[in-house]
């Protein structure tokens, strides 16, 4: 089937879809200059695997190693714009305003292409907290407001003195229980989800797809990649760069509007 039909099918699903939910990972910011997590990092971190740098152990053991890979992230977010597929999903939930979008990316593109009650299961790279959540969990800190010798490492919690460290979800934590509630409560009603640039291999985000499909739902996915995790489970797979496809999908179901 040519990708128009594929286009044409994905926006007749989403016209007669009740509840839309949409699941979105690092590919969605790919086209906006931001490296995917599995991407190969570059430079100094290219010798390090992110996965063994997002971890507590990993901060506890060398938190300016940890801390200067954040930093190193951040700096190369900063420059970074929404894209035409960040615009596209905020136009769709203008159009459909049950939508909901449940993101696994920690840059905050979604908010400024004017999404909103984006559901962030990683939380956001761009605050930082006190490494003991000291005052309460989360204990959110503003660095900008510090002074330290930032060749040393991590600031100092101006609570306690102890580390501070990202406010974003590492391997081996809890996801915010509120965010995961939210997502529950969208996945027991949605009935048919977009999955777009995501590698579907970390849970619990890589099972909500599952959990539409277990209940009858749809499953569509964007993604230039046609093997990853979501591929076997889709049943449209429009395949290529969701900064492209986005955009296509949103104007086929303008033209029939
Ligand atoms: P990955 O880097 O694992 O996967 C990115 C996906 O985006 C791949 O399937 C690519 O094929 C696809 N992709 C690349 N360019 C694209 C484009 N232009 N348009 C659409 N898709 C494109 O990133 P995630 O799946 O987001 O978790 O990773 C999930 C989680 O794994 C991350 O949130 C992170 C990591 O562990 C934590 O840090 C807790």
């Amino acid at each position: 089937m040519s990708m128009d039909e594929l286009i044409k099918r994905t926006s007749n699903h989403i016209r007669t879809a009740r509840q839309l939910a949409v699941l979105t990972g690092a590919g969605v910011s790919k086209e906006s200059g931001v490296p995917t997590f599995r991407d190969a990092q570059e430079g100094l971190w290219a010798q390090f695997d992110p996965t063994q740098l997002a971890t507590p152990f990993a901060f506890m053991e060398n938190p300016k190693l940890v801390w200067d890979f954040y930093e190193y992230r951040r700096e190369r977010m900063r420059p970074a714009q929404p894209n035409p597929g960040h615009y596209a999903l905020a136009e769709l939930q203008r159009r459909y305003p049950s939508l909901r979008i449940i993101t696994q990316n920690v840059d905050d593109l979604h908010e400024r292409a004017g999404s909103t009650e984006v559901i962030r299961l990683h939380g956001n790279i761009a605050g930082n907290k006190c490494f003991f959540n000291c005052q309460g969990d989360p204990t959110p800190v503003d660095v900008s407001q510090i002074e330290w010798d930032k060749t040393s490492g991590p600031p100092p919690c101006p609570h306690c003195g102890k580390w501070v460290r990202p406010s974003v979800v590492w391997f081996g934590e809890m996801l915010p229980s509120e965010q995961v509630r939210r997502a529950k409560e969208l996945l027991n009603s949605a009935d048919l989800i977009l999955v777009v640039g995501t590698s579907g291999l970390v849970s619990p985000a890589a099972d909500m797809p599952y959990l539409v499909k277990q209940r009858g739902g749809v499953v569509i996915e964007i993604n230039p990649d046609s093997s990853s995790a979501i591929a076997r489970i889709a049943d449209i797979h429009l395949q290529g760069p969701s900064g492209e496809i986005l955009p296509q999908v949103l104007a086929a179901l303008l033209d029939a509007s």
